[in-house]
């Protein structure tokens, strides 16, 4: 495989070469079909190569591909007009990756904590969670496989049990300036947050002037049902970061705030890429879709239809603990190693992803079809059976 000695080795991957993809579906350079059931790891909401994104991404490099951060252009103005009027909060920075979102939410709590609280720079985040691969970003994660790596780490994160409200009560010091959530923990395996601990933390966001900030990154954009996971707790977070399916394959992400924290100075934070137009362009033309009239009620719909064929099989395959929402779903098997569940169906032309040992995740484009659940079950259950 010509170019691979090339790339440095940061993952492990199967000698196959992606070379087309359209709606479900992937193609290898041997012409092998996939159904994909983990869309670009999330990111892939309407599909592979949907035509509105085409287009869009067509007409702006027609127009403008890049201008420079230090001037506005017209598709950065309108995502950000549409995302505030979506949200409920007014101000967006945009960038490229999560990790980037992440990294200038923690600056920006920090910020606040600088000039509100005297210096407050802890953040509190959770054991398990997942926000991201820079220095700081993996610092704020919770996994476990991060914690030797890249030592010393960027100091003042303080790690939770996911939904111990005890332990985030007593977490809270006066160093403290911020909490952050994942709605979903998606890579710590598909793992909610509770209610209960979801309005903790907004009391003692609001107790001690705290920033509830929630990491929608792969939550955001529909993918659990709502246009965003925190949605459906009935809370309003200071900050949210979007990635993934904003940009339905093209590379964008945005930190959003409320107006109050408007407080960066000029200077404090920036980025070439930042607002890029065919970014900007592709973001806007992934929000058209997904606030359509019956977008999001699809959704909803094929999450119940994968669940119920999942409950069903419950009793007759080896799985258990089906969980998630939307169409982020996951399901453990009984005994046995989920790698191996995913490689055997990878052979059979099925995309599947294990996040954790035991568990598999389901991650599909938003606009998955009933019949294409149907064929991903007809891969999917022979597979678990052998592996009984
Ligand atoms: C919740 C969450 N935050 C942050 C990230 C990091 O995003 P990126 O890989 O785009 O930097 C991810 C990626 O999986 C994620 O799931």
């Amino acid at each position: 495989m010509e170019g691979k000695d090339n790339l440095l080795t940061v993952t492990v991957r199967p000698d196959v070469v992606m070379t087309r993809g359209s709606g479900m579906f992937l193609w290898d350079s041997a012409g092998k079909k996939y159904l994909d059931f983990i869309g670009g790891w999330a990111v892939n909401c309407l599909g592979h190569s949907p035509q509105v994104l085409v287009d869009a991404i067509r007409d702006q490099a027609e127009r403008l591909i890049n201008a420079s951060p230090s001037f506005y252009n017209d598709a950065m103005l309108k995502l950000a007009g549409k995302l505030a009027e979506i949200s409920g909060l007014s101000r967006a920075f945009f960038v490229c990756s999560g990790s980037e979102a992440n990294e200038s939410a923690i600056k920006l709590s920090r910020k606040y904590g600088q000039k509100m609280k005297n210096g407050a720079f802890e953040i509190i985040t959770n054991q398990g969670s997942f926000h991201g691969r820079t220095l700081a970003t993996m610092s704020a994660s919770g996994k476990a496989a991060f914690e030797n790596l890249f030592e010393p780490k960027v100091p003042g994160f303080v790690k939770v049990p996911l939904n111990d409200v005890e332990m985030l009560k007593r977490s809270v010091s006066e160093n403290t300036c911020a909490v952050m959530i994942e709605s979903i923990q998606g890579e710590g395996g598909v793992n909610p947050v509770s209610q209960e601990y979801v309005n903790a933390a907004e009391k003692l966001a609001h107790e001690n002037g705290l920033l509830l900030i929630f990491d929608e990154v792969q939550t955001g954009i529909g993918r659990t049902g709502t246009l965003f996971g925190f949605e459906h707790y009935g809370v309003v977070p200071d900050i949210v970061t979007l990635a993934k399916g904003l940009g339905g394959g093209f590379p964008v992400s945005a930190m959003l705030c409320r107006e109050e924290l408007n407080i960066f100075e000029p200077g404090d934070q920036g980025g070439t890429y930042s607002g890029q137009p065919l970014a900007m362009a592709a973001g806007l033309a992934v929000l058209e879709e997904i606030v359509k009239p019956g977008f999001l009620e699809h959704v909803v719909e094929m999450e119940k239809y994968i669940k119920g064929r999942l409950q069903k099989l419950e009793s007759e395959l080896n799985i258990e603990n089906i969980r998630g929402k939307g169409l982020l779903l996951a399901f453990n098997l009984k005994s046995g190693d989920s790698k191996r569940v995913v490689d055997a169906c990878l052979e059979k032309g099925l995309i599947l992803n294990a996040p954790q040992p035991g568990a598999i995740r389901l991650m599909p484009a938003l606009t998955v079809s009933r019949e294409e659940i149907d064929m991903m079950f007809e891969i999917l259950i022979p597979v678990i059976s052998e592996f009984k």
